[in-house]
């Protein structure tokens, strides 16, 4: 291999991690828009059609204050993680039957992904 080739794929998988976080972040925002109609995520912001999502990792499911709960959710024993908002969002209506999140889900992986990077930072700030 030549020296200019080592260069240009060094160039190529340099892209700085911070550059990669923040078009994630980016892509999350926006698919968060379609979680805005029914969710806020900013702190004491209050509940929507569906509970308000700050803190949400590391929460037990059904547990935010003055919401109406499906007995699905308050009773599936769930405490939110990335691996269970995944499977939560990859289809709502299968993952919990009889729940009440009149959302299709995100089918795509890349779109979960985004969200869940972008969710995490949102429900942690102050
Ligand atoms: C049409 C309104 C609506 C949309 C759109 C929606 N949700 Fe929900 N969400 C709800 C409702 C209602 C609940 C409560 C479900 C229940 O009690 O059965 C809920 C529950 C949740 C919970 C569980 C919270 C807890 O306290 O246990 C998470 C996490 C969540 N939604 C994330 C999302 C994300 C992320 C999106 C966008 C990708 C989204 N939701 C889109 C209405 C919605």
């Amino acid at each position: 291999m030549t020296r200019f080739s080592i260069a240009v794929l060094a160039f190529a998988f340099a892209t700085p991690a911070w550059a990669q976080d923040a078009a994630l972040l980016d892509a999350g925002k926006r698919v968060f828009l379609k979680c805005r109609s029914c969710h806020s995520v900013e702190k004491d912001a209050g509940n929507m059609t569906g509970p308000n999502l700050w803190g949400v990792f590391g929460r037990k499911a059904g547990t935010e204050p003055d919401f109406q709960y499906s007995e699905a959710v308050k009773k599936s024993g769930i405490v939110w993680d990335e691996a269970k908002i995944d499977e939560w969002l990859s289809s709502p209506k299968s993952f919990l039957p009889g729940n009440k999140m009149a959302f299709i889900g995100l089918p795509k992986e890349e779109d979960r992904k985004a969200v869940l990077a972008y969710l995490k930072k949102k429900s942690a700030e102050e």
